[in-house]
């Protein structure tokens, strides 16, 4: 199934090719996975092999501003910088924008801020690519509902569909071919206390996207078959959890999900590790930190940067710990 037969699965009688207003802008957050999205059974449609579960940090994340720009080319600006038009990004962006218009026209200028460093593993794709689909929806006045934006974020970027929601998320694997089943869920369920803290180790970009990286690892990774039952347990133990305002729990079980990707993904080949040596080293303060008696734990993505998950009443803390943490509640009313 082509990414146009979903598009036009999903708006129907919506399709236009003339945009309803000259400019739109949308805000979509960051989404940390606590049980990791890691194999596609579908590449075209970034249909997952298994379901995930997520959290998004309200105010880290994108901006995005469509405007029609009568050129002859699309303008992509990062941050106040031009990024070329040959760069994978602004290709991986301007394929996506042209499911929705006709011989690439309209043109756009797009100009996306971020508050959290580009592809260094903080789902910077994410929060870009739901915050384009939701520009998108308001630019040609679709009025979809979520579920459908998640659907089309995610013909962006996979973890982009779980970033149309706050709070917690959950991406159900789905069943169908076309994908209409796969899609981010919202959560009901709250938890004031929780806190996320991010810890940048590199703001340099990734050498492997984590495209690749997923594909190698399903096609090499003798470790790989073990995958899908533990997402499926620790699901299960995540759910449990929230229900039960077991931090514990929640934690050991997202730091574990979390080393169980990562250790799959060194067994692929070529081997895959995203850590540098200050990765590790986080990794071994959380751990003696944990044997002291703090309730810390932490989740690592695909990249060196490694996100810290503790509650209020540590917040002071885990400051003294590491003097750099940037810390998120998700939860807070903003
Ligand atoms: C490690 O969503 O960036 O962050 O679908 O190829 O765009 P594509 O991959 P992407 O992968 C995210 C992987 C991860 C885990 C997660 O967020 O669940």
């Amino acid at each position: 199934v082509k990414k146009s037969e979903v598009v036009r699965l999903i708006l129907k009688e919506r399709w236009r090719a003339a945009p309803y207003h000259l400019q739109a802008n949308a805000y979509a957050p960051i989404n940390i996975a606590l049980c990791k999205y890691w194999g596609k059974r579908d590449q075209e449609l970034n249909l997952p092999l298994t379901s995930s579960f997520s959290i998004s940090l309200n105010n880290h994340g994108a901006t995005t501003e469509l405007k029609i720009n009568g050129k002859e080319n699309d303008e992509i600006f990062v941050n106040d910088i031009l990024i070329s038009e040959d760069s994978v990004f602004s290709k991986r962006l301007i394929d996506f924008l042209d499911l929705f218009r006709h011989d690439h026209f309209p043109r756009f200028t797009m100009i996306i801020k971020t508050n959290i460093p580009i592809a260094a593993g903080l789902a910077s794709s994410a929060c870009g690519f739901a915050a384009m689909t939701l520009a998108l929806d308001k630019l040609f006045n679709w009025q979809l509902p979520k579920d459908k934006l998640s659907i089309l974020a995610r013909l962006g970027s996979g973890s982009a569909c779980r970033s149309i929601w706050d709070g917690f998320v959950e991406w159900q694997v789905g069943v169908s071919a076309d994908g209409m089943d796969s899609y981010g869920i919202a959560i009901p369920n709250k938890w004031p206390d929780l806190c996320v803290g991010l810890l940048i180790m590199s703001l340099q970009e990734k050498n492997l996207s984590s495209r690749e990286a997923m594909q190698r690892t399903v096609m090499t990774s003798p470790l790989y078959q073990a995958w899908p039952n533990k997402v499926t347990h620790d699901l299960f133990i995540l759910k449990q959890a929230i229900c039960d305002n077991d931090f514990n729990s929640l934690g050991k079980t997202a730091e574990s999900n979390a080393t169980t990707m990562h250790a799959t993904m060194l067994s692929a080949w070529p081997p895959v590790s995203y850590a540098i040596p200050e990765t590790l080293h986080a990794m071994h303060t959380v751990w003696k930190l944990r044997d002291q008696g703090l309730a810390i734990y932490f989740t690592q993505d695909a990249g060196p940067n490694i996100k810290l998950l503790f509650q209020k009443n540590d917040i002071q803390n885990v400051r003294e710990h590491f003097a750099a943490v940037d810390i998120v509640e998700p939860f807070l009313e903003i």
